[in-house]
């Protein structure tokens, strides 16, 4: 089967004044549909620089990437930005909850933003696994962390992303809601065989996972 992601090669240079900072170092990485997969690493070892350009927020400075089929050197902006809001669900260590919004608005507002309009069903499914019933008509000032970062997820996989990146979701939660909201990606995989690529810090979130990778100065020393 073809695989849902691949990279060959792939690095990424950043140019801050004269200084080359190597933030990949040739990333080979090959991800199967339906896979949910943990990247840890210590800090800076570029786990937030290759979700980026697997996402298509970022160019790798070599090196080929592939997502569904897609190869992003040969896309242009335009072409990108649709590829991100059909196939790509992100979910950050900052929840970017629209504040003035309701939590149903926050999600739903996806699916019009994506341009297939409501769908009530898919609705449905998504705030029920997520044990978003009884706050949709809150606004962020008062859901508590953890129910922000539930919405975060919904508004991220409402459209039915082919891959949801998640980077550090559990990064400003307390034990308790990280583990809820570790529970709910699994679920989440199970449930609609989401694939899923989790960024962080945590072993006990890698262990939710079914596949961790293990990243240091930039390459994969382990997987
Ligand atoms: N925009 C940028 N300009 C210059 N250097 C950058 C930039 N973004 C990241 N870096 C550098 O690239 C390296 C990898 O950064 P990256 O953010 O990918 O690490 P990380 O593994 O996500 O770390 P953390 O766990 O702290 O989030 C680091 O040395 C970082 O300082
Ligand atoms: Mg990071």
């Amino acid at each position: 089967m073809e695989p849902i992601i691949s990279t060959q090669d792939l690095k990424k240079i950043y140019r801050v004044g004269k200084v080359d900072v190597p933030a990949l170092r040739g990333v080979d990485l090959t991800v199967q549909e339906g896979e949910f997969l943990a990247v840890v690493g210590p800090s800076g070892c570029g786990k937030s620089t290759l979700l980026h350009i697997l996402g298509g927020l970022a160019n790798p400075t070599s090196g080929r990437v592939l997502v569904d089929g897609n190869d992003f050197a040969t896309m242009n902006e335009d072409d990108r930005t649709r590829f991100r809001r059909h196939k790509i669900g992100f979910v950050f260590q900052r929840f970017n909850l629209l504040p003035t919004l309701t939590a149903r608005d926050n999600v739903a507002i996806a699916q019009h933003i994506q341009g297939n309009g409501f769908n009530p069903h898919r609705f449905e499914s998504v705030v029920e696994l997520l044990g978003l019933e009884e706050k949709l008509k809150h606004k962020p000032y008062a859901l508590s962390g953890g129910e922000q970062q539930r919405v975060a997820i919904a508004r991220a996989v409402i459209c039915e992303p082919k891959i949801l990146l998640a980077d550090e979701p559990t990064g400003s939660l307390d034990s308790e809601n990280s583990q809820a909201v570790l529970n709910m990606m699994r679920t989440l995989n199970r449930t609609f065989r989401q694939t899923i690529l989790l960024i962080t810090h945590n072993q006990e979130a890698a262990a939710v996972a079914d596949r961790i990778v293990r990243m240091r100065d930039g390459r994969i020393i382990s997987d």
